[in-house]
């Protein structure tokens, strides 16, 4: 299939152009990515990053383009592909946070004809269709969580859930519910409040943030799960999460770190059947390096 095509196909159904996006952050003084990236991405910080290739033979789905998934993407050797990631780069959670592409990620690129197009606002935004799930319903659907309201404006887009989930009490509902159910056996937890679970919100990736967890508070939430929490070294994540940390302590409120991976990349597996309409093989990829660093 023809690969601008099936991108402006894929970014007209999830209206790409309708959210901003701005990673300038890290895209700034990154004189590799200048020479590769996309017109697009460098002016607009959205859409397709990398053209790699004219046509697409197969669809790869991934939560961060990193390069644990680019050698496995090599490894099945079908050339032309289309990566479609939910971040436009790596993230290591345990470290500097986002980081950018290696020598190594370009070449394998260039070799495969690996072109990456991402949606981060886009998958962000709230939906549980059949074939399109968004990142806060796609942990919801994995924990079973009975849904009461949608919250919290992110870029233009509601992002958040709140809603009722299983379990006697916040130890319960952390061991038996979310490190089995989410596969994370090294969630990140802040018992400030009593053991009760209470009202649960679901606040996908970098949830780490004061004013978000105020808004939760006003709703009734009592437990707050989000991904990222204090393991992140750069020191605007370490401000972030101070800030953070004692507005849970202020407001007593319990908190599970469950990681940036394991709070979104559900919403990326959920999606397969809506990027099997295009007719190729499609194929969401495991990033078994992240789940080594779960932060
Ligand atoms: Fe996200
Ligand atoms: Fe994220």
């Amino acid at each position: 299939m023809d690969l601008d095509n099936l991108v402006s196909d894929i970014k007209r159904d999830w209206e790409v152009e309708r959210y901003p996006e701005d990673w300038s952050f890290i895209i700034k003084d990154d004189k590799e990515l200048e020479k590769h990236a996309t017109p697009e991405f460098l002016k607009e910080n959205r859409g397709l990053i990398f053209k790699n290739s004219k046509k697409v033979n197969k669809i790869y789905l991934t939560c961060f383009p990193s390069t644990y998934v680019l050698k496995e993407i090599a490894k099945r050797n079908i050339k032309d592909v289309l990566l479609v990631s939910h971040h436009p780069f790596d993230w290591d959670g345990t470290g500097m946070g986002f980081k950018t592409y290696s020598k190594e990620d370009y070449e394998l690129m260039k070799k495969y004809g690996i072109s990456v197009l991402f949606m981060h606002v886009p998958w962000d935004a709230v939906r549980n269709e059949e074939k399109r799930v968004s990142t806060a319903y796609g942990t919801a659907n994995v924990l079973g969580m009975k849904v009461k309201g949608e919250f919290e404006e992110y870029f233009g887009a509601i992002v958040s859930l709140y809603g009722d989930m299983p379990g006697k009490n916040f130890d319960e509902l952390a061991k038996r519910y979310v490190a089995e159910k989410l596969g994370n056996n090294h969630l990140n937890l802040f018992k400030f409040g009593p053991n009760k679970i209470g009202l649960v919100a679901i606040v996908p990736g970098g949830g780490n943030s004061a004013e978000w967890l105020d808004d939760a508070y006003k709703l009734g939430v009592r437990t707050y799960l989000t991904g990222c929490t204090d393991r992140c070294k750069h020191p605007y994540q370490q401000a972030k999460t101070k800030e953070f940390l004692a507005k849970a302590k202020e407001l007593k409120l319990n908190i599970i770190g469950a990681s940036h991976y394991l709070t979104e990349k559900w919403a990326m597996e959920q999606s397969k059947l809506y990027f099997g309409k295009f007719g190729l093989p499609v194929e969401f990829i495991e990033d078994l390096a992240q789940m080594k660093v779960l932060d």
